[in-house]
């Protein structure tokens, strides 16, 4: 009963509430026109059909891990949290470092969060709110109470490069945000999620899994580690969820569309945003949209869009958000969330954590060469043991003779 824990915490309800937010993009920008070198297109077409201009593109040095990296340190420096305070690491990706390991365990590596369980969400371009449903559902659970959530691409490495109807709409980056849990109402309100695996081949990257991988083309004729889209099927399928999914999320949060001040998409293509507002009946002006500077970052695109709006003065405390996700699966998703402040913080309270986080980097590396360190020196140790071992077997069998 409520009254036998007066004083206590226990019986109120538990909100995730987004408190930090972080993006890391490439810096080298490819252009409509520097596309136009590589196939057969221009800029005006990928414009009227796109809205896209310039996408951002990985250097060899930079990987979805070392973006992911980047983005979540922002994020953690604005929630001004140490990384061992994460109960939860999630990397929504369809571009992973490895199969596995997770590409949020090397992230927690390299953060130095000890404290967190790590793993990678697939679920394409909708990954990051699907993340954000298992994250806020986890922390509302109590089961944990503070989770960092990355969307990270680096797409430039799946793409079909002679394939002009796909390689102009892609992009690379990164977004992050830190949930944590707090009794006061807001946060997470409400998701969506949703799949139409029938339409699992219209986008699709042919890869490492249970398939015969040793034909470079796969028995659908699809290229084995390129992706693959059915261009206007997709646009359809889009076209057809977006509305329908965001009144939805909604709704579930006992809200109107009046009530939301942004919505942040999914930046695929300005066309399909276009038709989700002629379909709600609402003005586009209330769609976030930043895709023609970074195209279509998949998982990365709906953290990447809410990263600048904050930065953009869009939100504000109390402000109710709207995100949605659609692509490969078919999956889709969308999610309100009410916005609020982080705690203000002392600027030397802020240093010292700074700092606190900074060392938490290096140890992290560190602890990755100490380890391999002492598997090295153990190897060796064991090879002389076993050695000596076998010498002393040796010797006795040569006493006998
Ligand atoms: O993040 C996952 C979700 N993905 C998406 O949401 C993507 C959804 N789909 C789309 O955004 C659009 O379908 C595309 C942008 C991919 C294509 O636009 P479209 O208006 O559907 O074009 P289309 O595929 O129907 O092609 C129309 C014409 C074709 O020429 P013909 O056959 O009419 O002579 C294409 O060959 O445009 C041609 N075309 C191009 N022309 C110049 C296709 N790509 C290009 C290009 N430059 N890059």
């Amino acid at each position: 009963m409520a009254t036998a824990n007066k004083g206590s915490s226990y019986n109120l309800a538990t909100y995730a509430h987004i408190i930090g937010w972080g993006m890391a993009v490439p810096e080298r920008i490819m252009t409509n026109d520097d596309l136009s070198a590589i196939v057969e297109t221009d800029d005006k077409w990928i414009i009227e059909r796109t809205g896209i201009r310039e996408r951002r593109i990985a250097s060899e040095k930079e990987s979805t891990a070392t973006l992911a990296l980047k983005a979540a340190q922002k994020a953690l420096a604005v929630a001004d949290i140490l990384p061992i305070e994460l109960d939860m690491i999630i990397v929504a990706t369809s571009t992973p470092e490895y199969i596995f390991p997770s590409t949020a365990s090397i992230v927690q590596n390299w953060l130095g969060a000890t404290k967190a369980g790590a793993f990678d969400m697939s679920a394409a371009c909708s990954g990051f709110v699907y993340a954000m449903n298992m994250a806020s559902q986890s922390i509302r659970t109590r089961s944990i109470q503070t989770a960092l959530v990355i969307g990270s691409e680096t797409m430039s490495r799946i793409i079909d490069w002679t394939d002009r109807s796909t390689c102009i709409l892609f992009g690379d980056g990164a977004g992050a945000v830190v949930l944590r849990a707090s009794t006061t109402p807001g946060g997470v309100l409400s998701s969506v999620l949703r799949s139409d695996g029938a339409g699992w081949d219209v986008l699709s990257l042919p890869s490492v899994g249970s398939r015969d991988l040793n034909n470079a083309i796969q028995p659908n004729g699809h290229k084995a580690f390129r992706m693959h889209m059915d261009g206007p099927e997709v646009f359809r399928f889009a076209t057809r969820v977006v509305g329908e999914s965001i009144s939805q999320a909604v709704a579930d949060a006992g809200l109107t569309l009046d009530d939301i001040k942004l919505i942040v998409p999914h930046q695929a293509n300005l066309r399909i945003i276009s038709a989700a507002a002629r379909a709600l009946k609402i003005e586009e002006s209330r769609f976030m949209v930043n895709l023609d500077r970074y195209g279509n970052t998949s998982a990365a695109s709906i953290p990447i869009a809410l990263v600048e709006a904050v930065q953009q003065g869009k939100v504000k405390e109390n402000d109710y958000l709207a995100f949605c996700g659609f692509g490969g699966g078919l999956a889709w998703g969308s999610m309100v969330v009410k916005w609020g402040a982080p705690k203000p913080k002392t600027e030397e309270r802020a240093i010292l954590k700074e700092q606190r986080r900074q060392l938490s980097y290096t140890l992290g590396d560190l602890r990755m060469r100490l380890r391999k360190l002492g598997r090295f020196w153990e190897n060796l140790l064991t090879r002389f043991t076993r050695r000596g071992r076998i010498q002393r077997l040796r010797d006795r069998v040569d006493k006998l003779d």
